[in-house]
């Protein structure tokens, strides 16, 4: 949600942090701030707004010192406001907080009861004060403070502390919310996403759920869960730093939008044999048995991973011949679901620290159910806690809504219902080669329909006139006709809802009139016929028709004010062409209405709160 970066031991610190802090600025960009101990005090710089203000402001006063924490925030406790931006400094406690505390309330009572002074809205400040009271009124250690202080916080947290008192030393603690330390030289590096470190080092550790890392000079010391001592080695990654760069493009998503097809190339990548056209996927070899025996599969996940899971639900049905139902994590997690014992749940999420995704994955574990995670960040959270792992290898999406993920979850669960399927011995040779083929023809079936980009550059003056969308789709396209409604209310704040087009007559027929535009998903499969009929409905009242159909059908283009042609494919390869549309009409309605495309308002990339 928000992002944090912490340096200690380099003269340029203020400079690291706020590099870092614009690597992580797609988890929040509301306001900004740094802090910097000069080796006597801290000295602090917050600014409202974009990052760009904090920066502004950095340039007629920079702070110098060796030793320093910055944050880019995602309101959640208190407005988007200078007061409330981080770090918050309570005495000679400074702190920048990622998470939320949710028993904020009871805590600020007990202070303000107590007679602290609050100078913010927030519940990260009520941490600076719990730490800074054990320092000083009951005279714990610095470790010690964060040690009796953590188990009061009811929530998440991840948080990087120093003490005016102690100009050498860094506090940094999680109990789940992501956090990365970066070794360098003498010096160590902190933050939220390894975006923010891999341009200083690619040696790097994890600090997972509950543990604690002291760093006092060129020293640290890992801590576990009861505040013993343990050593954790680094790893060495093999990221490059120019994954973060625009290469030419306006904006990130239109970049990211365009990366599709070698992002899907390469999700298919490591699990199919190309000479034989099979699928192999290696890393669930040895569940062979479990899966040959499986008798349902969960999807669950949010936002456009979501998405996703509703397309693979007809994958598992129709192809492995499985049960699946899907759902939100955050009605999943509190809904007491039974689950089948000899089941899976899969959990989709880009970034791999989705709050809500991630509290499912571990009530299904504890459930005694086996899981496996579809996670874009590798060494995420639910990647590290998931019993079966699998990688999009989509590259780094920077832009908020996701667009080249989504693709690759459909790529993966395409191609883990077809493993599912030859394990159950339901997916005879042909029809395993037939499937491997028309997912490897995708990627070049999505490069064409990418030239619709022109047309929605041109339309976008005259689309972003009407007063509402209505998308519709059915079969899996009903799943796409969500997640067009989903990317236009992200990016372009219009009213837009997605619906199954055989639904329409129940409500949503009622919307349309001549400045409501349809957007209706109707390829040449099985549905084909309904969709028309449907279609003919909407137009009877005066919806204005976007169409997205096959190249030759000369019927919907009759039918419709615009049509976008998509190649003849098959039903399960259609959502990878139909979504590239609705993904290109959201950027460019959204972009001639003169908004943020790549940070849009009140949004985050990574959800790491409730
Ligand atoms: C946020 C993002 C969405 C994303 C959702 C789930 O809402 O803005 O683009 O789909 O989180 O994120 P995940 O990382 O779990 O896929």
């Amino acid at each position: 949600m928000c992002g944090i970066v912490g340096c200690l031991g380099r003269e340029d610190a203020q400079s690291v942090i706020v590099n870092g802090l614009k690597a992580l600025e797609y988890r929040g960009y509301d306001s900004a701030g740094v802090a910097i101990h000069s080796g006597q005090k801290i000295n602090r710089v917050r600014a409202e707004g974009k990052l760009i203000n904090l920066q502004e402001k950095l340039t007629e006063q920079s702070l110098p010192g060796q030793l320093g924490i910055g944050h880019t925030r995602w309101a959640t406790h208190g407005a988007p406001s200078e007061k409330n931006a981080h770090p918050h400094t309570v005495g000679g406690v400074s702190l920048v907080h990622n998470g939320i505390i949710e028993n904020y309330a009871e805590l600020r009572e007990n202070l303000i009861a107590q007679g602290a002074q609050l100078n913010s809205d927030t519940d990260s400040e009520l941490i600076a004060h719990l730490i800074h009271h054990e320092i000083s009124k009951n005279k714990l250690d610095f470790i010690e403070a964060l040690k009796v202080v953590t188990p009061r916080l009811r929530g998440a947290y991840a948080l990087l502390v120093m003490s005016e008192d102690r100009p050498g030393e860094m506090l940094a603690t999680t109990n789940g919310p992501p956090l990365v330390v970066g070794f360098s030289e003498d010096s160590f590096i902190l933050a939220s996403d390894l975006l923010a470190i891999v341009p200083y080092t690619k040696n790097i550790a994890y600090v997972t759920e509950y543990e604690t890392v002291h760093f006092q000079e060129n020293k640290y010391q890992f801590y576990d869960k009861n505040f013993t001592s343990f050593i954790k080695e680094p790893q060495q990654i093999n990221w490059t730093d120019d994954l973060v760069e625009k290469a030419g493009y306006s904006h990130f998503m239109l970049k990211e939008i365009f990366e599709q097809p070698r992002s899907m190339a390469k999700s298919l990548e490591p699990h199919i044999n190309v000479e034989n056209q099979s699928i192999e996927i290696k890393s669930l070899e040895p569940h062979s048995e479990f899966l040959q025996n499986l008798e349902q599969v969960y999807i669950v996940a949010c936002g456009t991973s979501y998405y996703s899971g509703l397309v693979g639900e007809y994958l598992f049905e129709k192809i492995s011949k499985v049960s699946c139902k899907v759902d939100i994590a955050s009605e999943f997690r509190y809904r007491e679901p039974k689950l089948n014992p000899n089941s899976l749940v899969i959990l989709i999420s880009q970034s791999g620290e989705t709050a809500d995704t991630l509290a499912a994955l571990r009530l299904a574990k504890k459930s005694g159910v086996k899981t496996m995670s579809i996670c874009n960040v590798e060494h995420s959270s639910l990647d590290r806690e998931a019993d079966m792992q699998l990688y999009m290898n989509a590259g780094v999406e920077i832009g908020v809504a996701s667009t080249k993920a989504f693709i690759c979850s459909l790529s993966l669960l395409n191609l883990v219902s077809g493993f599912l399927a030859k394990k159950k011995g339901v997916l005879n040779i042909v029809d395993e080669n037939h499937l491997v083929a028309s997912l490897m023809a995708t990627p070049s079936h999505m490069e064409s329909v990418l030239t619709c980009d022109k047309f929605f550059a041109e339309a976008a003056e005259h689309l972003k006139k009407y007063k509402g969308f209505l998308y519709m789709g059915r079969g899996v396209n009903f799943p796409i006709a969500l997640e067009g409604a989903l990317k236009l209310k992200e990016l372009a704040y219009m009213h837009a809802e997605g619906y199954p087009a055989g639904e329409m007559k129940h409500g949503p027929l009622a919307l349309i009139d001549e400045e409501m535009a349809v957007v209706m998903i109707a390829p040449k499969d099985d549905l084909y016929e309904k969709t028309i009929s449907n279609l003919e409905t909407a137009k009877a009242r005066g919806g204005q028709i976007i169409s997205v159909g096959a190249v030759n059908d000369n019927k919907l283009k009759e039918l419709s004010l615009n049509f976008l042609p998509l190649p003849e494919v098959d039903w399960n390869i259609n959502p990878f062409l139909s979504v590239i549309p609705v993904q290109l009409l959201s950027f460019h309605v959204a972009n001639a209405l003169g908004h943020d495309v790549d940070q849009p308002r009140n949004l985050a990339k990574s959800v790491t709160v409730e």
